[in-house]
């Protein structure tokens, strides 16, 4: 028999792990959902590459997700979020999701001197979403954002909390004049694993905002608007895929998701 539509798990990807700080805000939003993650390893980082070659990959991880029957999308990543989250959405059956905008909004809650400093990959830096959404919902939020590319791959590597993390981001923000910050906002999924490095560089008064929360709430709403929340009364599960054989972070990260980090591999293409 054909699993009805609310039952199907709902497709969530990145380039590697850091999606999976989205993926755990949408199992404690939506326990009952089914999911099933993508971490496009084999071509991480997207954060380094120009919006041609990110726009494949998505599109590529978006037919990987589609073909396993899935109600819904996450891009879990804001560098596939800001430069294919507008393919995807078109081309795509099932309502896709990206983090951008929910991102946005967290830090828009956050600030109180309307002042953000947006930390990211270079490609999501450069393709200035964040300024376009910025200017979207809050015209008089005053924006910087900064390249922080090396910090993906300590996340992958599972340095949470470790001294070169913080010297790394010690690097990124050592010109920041904190008078004119309130709020950072992890414009970049792999960064909230690096949080308690974070915590311990910036200062105690800034705010660390990213958009997971609210990216969990606009699915839920969405999934109860056309109807298609799951109605099971157990947990739902968690499968997952890379694209490769991951580093020592995804062993890290078993208990804190409270579910497998066993990922099975798959490949795209020749
Ligand atoms: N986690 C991804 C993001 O949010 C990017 C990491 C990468 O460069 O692949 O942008």
């Amino acid at each position: 028999m054909e699993p009805s539509h609310s039952s199907l798990p709902i497709g969530v990807f990145d380039s590697g792990l850091g999606g999976l700080t989205v993926l755990r805000a949408l199992k404690m939003k939506l326990p009952k959902e089914s999911f099933l993650y993508l971490g496009d390893v084999a071509r991480l980082p997207y954060g380094t590459k120009s919006q041609a070659v990110v726009r494949d990959y998505a599109r590529q991880c978006l037919s990987f997700l589609l073909a396993q029957q899935v109600k819904a999308v996450v891009i879990a990543c804001n560098t596939a979020s800001a430069m294919a989250l507008d393919v995807l959405d078109k081309e795509s059956p099932v309502p896709v999701f990206g983090v951008i905008g929910p991102g946005a909004r967290s830090a828009i809650g956050a600030t109180q001197i309307k002042s953000v400093l947006v930390l990211g990959t270079g490609s999501t830096v450069r393709s200035e979403a964040y300024q376009r959404a910025f200017a979207i919902l809050a015209p008089d939020i005053r924006l910087e954002a900064r390249a922080c590319p090396l910090l993906v791959s300590l996340a992958e590597e599972g340095w949470f909390d470790h001294p070169i993390t913080r010297q790394v981001i010690e690097h990124y923000v050592s010109d920041v004049d904190w008078s004119r910050f309130d709020t950072v906002l992890l414009g970049c999924t792999h960064f909230p694993l690096l949080e308690p490095s974070f915590r311990r560089v910036l200062p105690a008064s800034v705010q660390i905002a990213h958009g997971a929360n609210l990216l969990a709430q606009d699915l839920k709403d969405c999934l109860a608007e056309r109807n298609l929340q799951a109605s099971e009364s157990i947990p739902g599960s968690v499968k997952l895929f890379t694209t490769d054989r991951v580093g020592a972070g995804l062993a890290l990260l078993g208990d804190w998701l409270s579910t497998t980090s066993e990922a099975q591999v798959v490949h795209f293409g020749p």
